[in-house]
């Protein structure tokens, strides 16, 4: 099997991982952040070293902004429901996912103005159309750092520096970045981050980050027991206990310090450079298939991208492909407003997301396969 849908979750993870997932599971599903005997202390202690490790990773301040979640779309729920209320006002790109985009416009139903940016190809052009609305006034700007369904990589950076200069909240959905980006949440500007734990960090599903860098107030979006302060009638105000209600996901927060330290032993650049190799090679080549469309957007691109057979629809695409034993994923990859933005809402796309373990050889597999659906379908 071929795998390339590192962008809904990378399948393979390291070693590590999976030694780190059973072992906690074996030896710390206990009072874990309640109780003061000796296995739920130690695995407090293996958190809190993930919980450091992160921080370091993404050029945080301090690891107590470092929130376990149960995945992105969890993370940046408790961001934007967190920091906007009725009067606010919001500002999105048009290349957001679902889990921005409807969030966005829940918000909307409840009294805040969401105001929509345009990420154009040109960053330039991006960049004029966030500064216009910020000057129209906002509270915070939620920004995808790298489409997933185009693979355009947002000029994150400027836009942020932007919205610093003007008090704006920054908020960061690095679902398709975080282990192949290298991010600082401290140079580019970044309040809030919210990333799943299990695409390039290479953790267990049912993890996510929530980074809080600096001071962010935010209201809780759930409520119940922190294993402190529990005579409070609120939520405590320190992190990460504000955001963390409940019994956590223990296993799952300490193989993800380990998928970090992973990504940290080999580097986000090499691991950039590889997935984009990758992706521009596959490109390169379907491009010069008669009958296949390969959608470019944006002036930077990271490991993933659109294409379609034209005289396909994109599921029987995929259905082909996993004919060969080539996984992707096809249709509208739950972002709807990418789509619309780049033309493609009606038809949807098939999508290839390349990930660190894939080789030149699938690459080249991909093309192949995509040659022989090609010919046979004309
Ligand atoms: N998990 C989503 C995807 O596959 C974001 O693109």
């Amino acid at each position: 099997m071929i795998y390339f849908d590192c962008a809904a979750s990378s399948l393979k993870k390291p070693p590590s991982v999976y030694d780190a997932y059973l072992d906690a599971m074996r030896r710390f599903s206990c009072g874990v952040g309640r109780s003061g005997y000796g296995a739920a202390v130690r695995a407090g202690e293996l958190i809190y070293a993930a919980r450091e490790d992160i921080a370091d990773f993404f050029g945080m301040q301090s690891a107590s902004g470092v929130i376990f979640t149960q995945n992105a779309t969890h993370a940046i729920n408790i961001a934007l429901k967190g920091a906007l209320s009725a009067g606010d006002r919001l500002v999105i790109s048009d290349m957001e996912h679902n889990a921005v985009y409807r969030s966005a416009l829940w918000l909307g139903s409840r009294g805040v103005s969401v105001d929509f940016s345009h990420a154009a190809h040109s960053d330039d052009e991006t960049c004029e159309s966030f500064a216009a609305a910020f000057e129209r006034g906002a509270r915070a700007v939620c920004v995808t750092h790298v489409s997933n369904v185009f693979g355009n990589v947002l000029p994150i950076r400027r836009i942020f520096r932007e919205a610093r200069r003007r008090g704006i909240i920054t908020i960061l959905d690095a679902s398709q970045s975080a282990g192949s980006i290298r991010i600082n949440m401290t140079d580019d500007f970044i309040d809030i981050l919210c990333c799943p734990g299990h695409k390039g960090l290479m953790g267990p599903q049912g993890t996510g980050l929530l980074l809080i860098n600096g001071d962010v107030t935010l209201s809780p979006l759930i409520h119940g027991g922190t294993g402190g302060a529990s005579r409070d009638e609120d939520m405590p105000e320190y992190l990460p206990d504000r955001f963390e209600a409940g019994t956590g996901h223990t296993a799952g927060a300490i193989a993800l310090g380990e998928g970090v330290r992973f990504i940290k032993s080999i580097g986000c650049e090499a691991i950039f450079d590889h997935e984009k190799s990758l992706a521009a090679l596959m490109k390169r080549g379907l491009s010069k298939i008669g009958g296949v469309t390969v959608y470019e957007y944006g002036e930077n691109t990271a490991g993933l991208f659109s294409f379609n057979i034209d005289a396909l629809d994109c599921e029987q695409t995929a259905a082909r492909l996993w004919e060969h034993g080539i996984c992707v994923r096809s249709g509208l990859h739950c972002a709807p407003l990418a789509h619309k933005t780049v033309g493609t809402l009606e038809r949807g796309t098939v999508r290839v997301s390349a990930g660190a373990f894939n080789k030149k050889s699938e690459a080249d597999a991909l093309l192949r396969a995509v040659r022989d659906i090609a010919r046979g379908s004309a």
